[in-house]
């Protein structure tokens, strides 16, 4: 297996790495009272350490009183986070790596097991966290308002702080995937719509506060997926012909990379071509894409929270594709999780040391 074209360099504005490969954004629940600890600076830095081209923070909360449903989940607002924060980041980059933060509202969400809830009820744009299931009260225009601007203060503290890159979190059924998919946006106002352009106009004015707020030289990421986690094959846009009518506005808005989340990378996005999400996101944008799903795994990552456990796996195909120019990056998740090295591994060969994928490595944060 020839894996050069994943060591090749990297480099879109603010973003320069070493080769193609980007840590996954994985929430890991060590930052007690929304702190990153000594520990999860240390986690990261030996990423960096293990040659990850781009780390992607697990998603860290913007400062709306109920962004988050668990109290562990970092927040990105308040100095002694911030300072948390500011910790990883000079760690990172000290051990030659680069980062940036994955911000995040989770909207309408169930509640944690651990009995934790928010000061004030979850919210959403109709207080939808899936099909019937409503646990949290309807957005006002002014908790709009407020959240696009804490959405813009989170990515300016990114830059200010030195972080190479941010990105936004539009995926997995949280609350800019809320608006987008209807069966969770029920708004007859401008912040709903039949349409899928109609329903994106929130995370349009998120990316454009974004951008304002971190200039034109700043690399902003925005993640998509179609999947929800209550309904593995929804399809926010079910054509290439849509999906071009939704990415188009959110590039002019500001985005310069979609990272294209999918379950399995290999699954074809339509009928009629091999071409997965990345590789559509790509060809209908023009913009710079980042693929993931099972990469060097057998089994696919919601599998894995029920306890399934994954196999190393051939990277052919990918490498296939990525030959091919389908996408520029490519995101791994839970390899990078059990394993700071798997990156070197690749590198030199060294496939028999990989380590594979088993629910044990949910519980720590491993560091060797
Ligand atoms: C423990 C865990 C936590 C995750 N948390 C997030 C998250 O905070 N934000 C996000 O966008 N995706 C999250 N994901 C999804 C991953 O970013 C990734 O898309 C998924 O694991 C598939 O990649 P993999 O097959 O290489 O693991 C999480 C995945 C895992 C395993």
């Amino acid at each position: 297996m020839n894996t050069d074209s994943l060591f090749r360099p990297f480099s879109l504005k603010s973003l320069n790495i070493k080769n193609r490969i980007v840590m996954a954004p994985m929430t890991r629940s060590f930052s007690p009272d929304g702190v990153p600890t000594e520990t999860v600076a240390a986690y990261y830095s030996k990423r960096a350490e293990g040659e990850v081209g781009l780390i992607l923070s697990e998603g860290t909360v913007i400062n709306r009183p109920s962004s988050s449903n668990d109290a562990n989940v970092p927040h990105f607002y308040g100095e002694q986070a911030l300072g948390g924060w500011k910790n990883v980041i000079d760690g990172v980059h000290a051990a030659g790596g680069a980062m940036g933060p994955q911000i995040w509202h989770m909207g309408v969400m169930a509640n944690h097991a651990s009995g934790w809830v928010p000061p004030v009820p979850f919210e959403g744009p109709s207080g939808l966290n899936s099909p019937g299931f409503n646990n949290g009260r309807t957005m006002t225009e002014s908790d709009i308002a407020e959240t696009i601007t804490a959405f813009g203060k989170a990515a300016a503290d990114a830059k200010r702080l030195g972080f190479d890159t941010v990105e936004i979190h539009g995926a997995h059924g949280y609350l800019i995937d809320q608006f987008f998919w209807a069966p969770t946006n029920e708004r007859k106002d401008i912040w709903g719509g039949k349409t899928l352009p109609e329903r994106s106009r929130f995370a349009i004015e998120v990316v454009k506060e974004v951008r304002r707020q971190v200039g034109e030289d700043f690399a902003i990421i925005l993640r998509l997926s179609q999947f929800k986690p209550t309904a593995y094959d929804a399809k926010l846009a079910n054509n290439p012909q849509e999906m071009e009518a939704w990415l188009n506005p959110l590039a002019d808005a500001g985005v310069d990379i979609f990272h294209c989340s999918q379950r399995r990378f290999w699954e074809p996005e339509f009928e009629g071509s091999d071409l997965n999400f990345a590789g559509w996101a790509k060809k209908v944008s023009g913009k710079a894409t980042i693929t993931v799903g099972s990469v060097g795994l057998t089994g696919e990552f919601l599998a894995a929270f029920a306890g399934e456990s994954s196999q190393p796996s051939s990277l052919d195909e990918l490498v296939r594709r990525m030959d091919r120019g389908d996408f520029d990056l490519v995101a791994v998740g839970r390899p990078l999780l059990s394993d700071p090295f798997w990156v070197q591994k690749i590198r030199e060969e060294r496939t028999d040391e990989l380590k594979g994928f088993s629910k044990e490595a949910l519980g720590e944060l491993v560091l060797n």
